[in-house]
């Protein structure tokens, strides 16, 4: 047996301000894509921006809906409504953050576990690391790519 440790690297921003223009500029469409939220029933509004390889970003926002399965959250909104309109461009980076009562969320909006997974997709579709910028107010949190929010990643058989 051999006892194992992980370790992520990953850069924390104390506000957008700090941050290099690309990255504030994804986050900055994710803030304006929650106006695009449906959230009738959690009041959480999710906005996700998807960077493709020639810089067009498509943005999405959670869907929920009265028969509650058959939402959608916003990363996955997203990323599919990119790859359906651009399947021949790489995502490069997605930047997700929330609100609540209008105001972003204070800790930063993480992916759920069915997101990472489709963005595992992505980033093997693009054969290049996807960027994940997750903001809250009271910090952005930026991985290099989706294994670092995904350990031991299912990458197809
Ligand atoms: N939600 C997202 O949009 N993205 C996530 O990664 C986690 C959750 C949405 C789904 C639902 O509309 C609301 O947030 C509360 O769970």
């Amino acid at each position: 047996m051999a006892q194992k440790r992980l370790t992520i690297d990953y850069q924390e921003y104390a506000s957008m301000a700090e941050m290099e223009e690309a990255d504030r500029s994804l986050l900055e469409r994710a803030v304006k894509a929650t106006e695009g939220s449906y959230a009738p029933y959690s009041h959480y509004h999710v906005g996700a921006a998807v960077l493709l390889s020639d810089g067009t970003v498509v943005a999405g926002a959670n869907q929920e809906n009265s028969a509650f399965p058959s939402g959608l959250c916003a990363e996955r909104t997203a990323l599919f409504a990119a790859h359906a309109q651009y399947p021949h461009l790489a995502v490069r980076a997605i930047a997700i953050t929330a609100c609540s009562n209008g105001r972003m969320v204070s800790e930063p909006a993480w992916p759920c576990g069915a997101c990472r997974q489709v963005l595992a997709d992505s980033q093997r579709r693009a054969g290049t690391p996807v960027r994940i910028i997750v903001g809250g107010l009271s910090r952005i949190v930026v991985f290099s790519c989706v294994d670092d929010v995904m350990p031991f990643i299912f990458n197809g058989l």
